[in-house]
């Protein structure tokens, strides 16, 4: 029978109902936010004269002296224990008798474990906006490193424009930078505390549970008592970042898996970062790219998961919300693997030059560039596009690239093509003429790296400043 509601049942619990109920294998993770917030109760308590001031301090002595042991893993979730909740009260109790069991009044699990979730998330997202941080600062450095290589831009997988490589690269940190961005809407969003709510109505007792809040580093608090204990949307909305940063991932997983082909050979992997075959000893496989592309897989299942679970569900606590750990768990735990592991592939990932600027031009990718020379001349775009269609369809047929036309065969084609357009029929023309502030050209790549550094640091303060939060709670 569970020490927390005894007195109304004859009967134990049977253990196949324990089992089922039992959580701490998960939720233990939340003990020391769970110790914080006992601790910030303890104080609205005290506050409200329901625990003497003496008896205040030698709890929150034994809350600290619990905390430290949860972290030496000296103190441990027993068999017995139904939850994380359960089992620090056990703990507390353990230590001081019946007095340890005051700071439940005023609260219950259905508030405590809303608000463990929402603080062990912030914490946990701050740290995987460090990771993002730290993946799109290796993405712009490559770029910088290989802005001035002329490389095909594809649309269709086919050969499209020429771009500098380097805007290849930095694609990936815009896309990373919007996840932070989002992380931190999502974390203003988030930060209400739900303690104080109880059960789902509130407190009889004289509690001040926005003085809870505040001590909490919460902004405010969640301005109804229902909604506290039974919103999950600060996981739903967590866990589809988290499933477009798995997304954004994916996309990098599968350019590096395709470009580390021998067909394309434009990556060379670190042999650090890369596999080889237990069978094929010639081997070197992009795994790191193939489990970025895979994990968006249990990445966005989990967030279809905890939408499922939240589907229909009445107001207020229900049991089955006890499923939103495992998915969060589980989402945080993929990225906090993967992207380490990504930054490093692509730090060390070298790129053919030679290989790469052999592609830049090759598939008639320049025949925008012949489209664009007669519409300077003041043909209208639609006229141009034909005769620049019609010019692919000839060197296609003579097997001969666009430079290599005659200038009498261009005259056929249009009397405003001619020779000067040469000039213009050549990659590295083509790139730096695209300068527009967020074109393909080397001088618009290299402003947009610095604005994207100078949006990374202000996120690395975001980051620092809100990460001081939770230090405090871990007890440093
Ligand atoms: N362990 C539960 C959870 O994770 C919290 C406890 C609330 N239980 C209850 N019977 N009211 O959701």
């Amino acid at each position: 029978m569970s020490g927390l509601w005894g007195g109304r049942f004859q009967n134990s619990a049977d253990v196949t109902m324990f089992r089922l109920s039992k959580s701490t294998d998960l939720d233990w993770r939340l003990a020391p936010y769970d110790i914080a917030g006992s601790l910030a109760h303890l104080k609205a308590l005290t506050k409200g004269g329901l625990i003497d001031s003496k008896i205040s301090q030698s709890i929150e002595s034994a809350l600290k002296e619990l905390r430290k042991e949860v972290f030496e893993r000296k103190f441990l979730p027993e068999d017995s224990d139904e939850d994380v909740h359960s089992a620090l009260e056990r703990g507390l109790t353990n230590k001081l008798g019946e007095i340890g069991g005051l700071i439940r009044a005023g609260r219950s699990r259905n508030d405590q474990v809303a608000t463990d979730l929402k603080l062990l998330m912030m914490d946990d997202f701050t740290v995987i906006s460090e990771l993002l941080l730290d993946l799109s600062g290796a993405l712009l450095k490559k770029a910088e490193t290989y802005v001035d290589l002329i490389a095909p831009g594809f649309t269709h997988l086919q050969h499209a424009q020429p771009v500098s490589f380097g805007h290849e690269l930095a694609k990936h940190a815009v896309a990373l930078q919007r996840d932070i961005s989002r992380i931190r809407d999502w974390y203003e969003r988030t930060n209400l505390s739900p303690l104080g709510s109880g059960a789902l109505s509130g407190s009889s007792l004289p509690i001040d549970p926005e003085l809870t809040a505040r001590d909490l580093g919460f902004s405010g608090l969640v301005p109804n008592s229902i909604d506290a204990v039974s919103d999950r949307d600060f996981v739903a909305e967590g866990l589809f970042i988290l499933a477009l940063v798995g997304v954004h991932l994916s996309r990098v997983g599968e350019e590096w898996t395709i470009w580390a082909t021998p067909e394309f050979g434009w990556a060379q992997l670190a042999d650090e970062f890369s596999t080889g075959s237990s069978i094929m000893p010639q081997k070197k496989n992009p795994d790191i790219a193939e489990l970025a592309r895979g994990k968006s897989g249990p990445l966005i299942g989990n967030l279809t998961s905890i939408l499922t679970t939240m589907k229909g569900l009445p107001f207020a606590y229900n049991r089955d919300l006890q499923e939103d750990k495992a998915v969060t768990f589980s989402s945080i735990d993929h990225l906090t693997l993967l992207l380490p592991a990504l930054t490093g592939m692509v730090e060390t990932t070298e790129f053919n030059r030679a290989k790469v600027a052999a592609a830049a031009t090759s598939g008639f990718s320049l025949a925008t560039e012949i489209a664009d020379f007669l519409v300077k001349r003041n043909l209208a775009f639609p006229q141009a596009h034909q005769i620049a269609g019609k010019y692919v369809q000839i060197c296609e047929s003579k097997n001969i690239e666009l430079h290599q036309l005659d200038e009498s065969e261009m005259k056929k084609l249009h009397p405003l093509l001619d020779k000067t357009l040469l000039d213009l029929l050549d990659g590295k023309h083509a790139i730096s003429a695209r300068s527009t502030p967020n074109g393909a050209a080397p001088s618009s790549v290299k402003e947009q790296i610095k604005k994207l550094r100078g949006e990374n640091e202000e996120a690395k303060a975001w980051i620092s400043t809100s990460q001081k939060r939770f230090s405090g709670m871990m007890g440093q």
